[in-house]
């Protein structure tokens, strides 16, 4: 067993939990739920009946029943004397599988390789004798390739030499290097609330404590609530997607910026900007330089070509002064040794045709956002849905906190979605349901069809059997 979950914690990542009877089944619903988007991960130890019905105010046999149907579908492992235990899912590649079935597996904000990748892939691959002639390790990243990124940054304005930038696997991975060398347990981190899920699971385990600031597609970000976090909390790091942000697709406007960038100033934040879905505008012309005329010491920037060019490149970057660079690449080789040549040829190939690159990701997201956007006015009026001028998806508001609920009862009808809490820092968000756009428009309507036809029967409570339904899928 790797971990416990107390049943306080447990109480506050259920949130709104009883959606349904019988409440023994919501309860099981909820936790499953939990299980599927890794909130709870597999050998998680939950608490014992009677502190975990203490905590929900329900009776214990309520709790009992809950892990019983949760034992019944494989869920978790009871022992005497041991108590409760998360198992792994039984089913471990639930997005491939579930597209196999004809499922539409919209749990990943993830557009499909730009059409000119496979052609640039064979031509690097033509130069493969001299790509291995060189030593295999190298945990700063191809020069060519960081000449390529600095010269992109060169563009919009930020000055950028090579020696800048360190190359890692994937955006997500840059993250995961900085958590590791500018953090320490118990540090404070500024995140926006909702964000991207992987980033905030990174910097927990670094030991860290989150502290949220709101971002609403209606207002932005809540700059009264981050200049307090920033005086009252002093964080160390604050990681934001100040472009396109993800879920919310929102961007920071100048003053926005400004304000930011002063507060972080006088706490002595460094500021990690994730301009990983930066460039991917769909109305609006190229983004604005932002942060660029901040101390740089204080601004980070981690970008990736997984959202424009292919996630499965697994290509990303880190760019910051040299100090840091030398210091990230001096601790890089605890965690990996070099991003693959290969992979970082084909990115270098790719960097000089990125403003079309760039044009087919618009026209792809345009495309997928209107379907969305077209499908929803007409079948689901009553939620309120935000035009998105960028990023990848759309964070819709129910008329009722019912995500998870509604997550759970689509999934038996073979559509895969994260629900509005996945997002959270702190809990809550169940009113919200990210929808990404990044599918072909067919599909994407086929998903806000099997929505609309949920929608009634979720709000209305209507008892379902989500246990065999999830077994039709598992
Ligand atoms: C905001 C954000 N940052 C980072 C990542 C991870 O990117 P990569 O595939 O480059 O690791 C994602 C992927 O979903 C993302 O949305």
């Amino acid at each position: 067993m790797d971990s416990r979950i107390s049943a306080r914690a447990l109480s506050a990542a259920l949130g709104g939990w009883r959606t349904r009877e019988p409440a023994y089944e919501a309860l099981a619903d909820g936790i499953r739920l939990l299980c599927l988007d890794n909130r709870l991960a597999p050998r998680t130890a939950l608490p014992a009946e009677r502190e975990l019905s203490a905590a929900l105010h329900i009776s214990r046999s309520t709790v009992a029943a809950a892990y019983r149907s949760l034992r019944d579908s494989d869920h978790i492992t009871s022992t005497r004397g041991s108590g409760s235990v998360t198992l792994p899912l039984r089913r471990r590649d639930p997005g491939r599988a579930a597209s196999a079935d004809g499922a539409i597996d919209l749990q990943q904000a993830s557009p499909p390789a730009w059409p000119g990748l496979a052609g640039v892939m064979s031509d690097v691959a033509l130069s493969a004798a001299a790509l291995v002639s060189r030593v295999g390790y190298d945990v700063f990243g191809r020069r060519e390739l960081r000449e390529a990124i600095a010269a992109r940054y060169c563009e919009r304005g930020i000055p950028t030499t090579p020696g800048e930038i360190v190359v890692t696997t994937g955006a997500q991975s840059a993250i995961h290097l900085l958590a590791a060398v500018l953090l320490g347990r118990g540090d404070r981190v500024l995140i926006e609330t909702p964000t991207y899920p992987h980033a905030a699971d990174a910097l927990r385990r670094a030991g860290t404590r989150l502290v949220g600031v709101p971002v609403t597609t209606d207002d932005g970000w809540d700059l009264d609530r981050a200049e307090q976090a920033f005086a009252r909390t002093l964080p160390v790091l604050a990681y934001l997607m100040p472009d396109f942000q993800n879920p919310t697709g929102r961007s920071m406007t100048g003053g926005d910026r400004a304000t930011i960038l002063q507060s972080a100033d006088r706490a002595g934040t460094v500021l990690v900007l994730d301009e990983t879905t930066a460039d991917l505008d769909i109305d609006r012309g190229p983004v604005s330089a932002g942060f660029s005329d901040g101390d740089p010491s204080l601004v980070i920037r981690v970008g990736s070509l997984g959202k424009t060019v292919w996630g499965g490149l697994r290509v990303g970057w880190i760019r910051a002064e040299t100090d840091l660079v030398r210091r990230l690449v001096a601790a890089r080789s605890a965690h990996d040794l070099g991003t693959p040549e290969l992979e970082q040829a084909i990115a270098a190939a790719v960097f000089p045709a990125f403003d079309a690159v760039i044009a087919q990701r618009s026209h792809l997201l345009r495309d997928g956002r209107d379907a969305v956007l077209e499908a929803l006015e007409e079948a689901l009026p009553e939620w309120r849905v935000p035009r998105t001028q960028g990023g990848v998806s759309l964070w819709i508001e129910l008329d009722s906190p019912l995500s998870s609920a509604l997550v759970m009862d689509v999934r038996s009808r073979g559509l895969l979605l994260s629900a509005g809490p996945r997002f959270s820092v702190d809990g809550g968000h169940d009113r919200h349901l990210r929808i990404p756009f990044t599918a072909p428009a067919d599909e994407l309507i086929r998903a806000v069809s099997i929505l609309a036809e949920a929608w009634p029967r979720v709000r209305d409570g209507a008892p379902i059997s989500v246990v065999d339904q999830l077994d039709a899928v598992v």
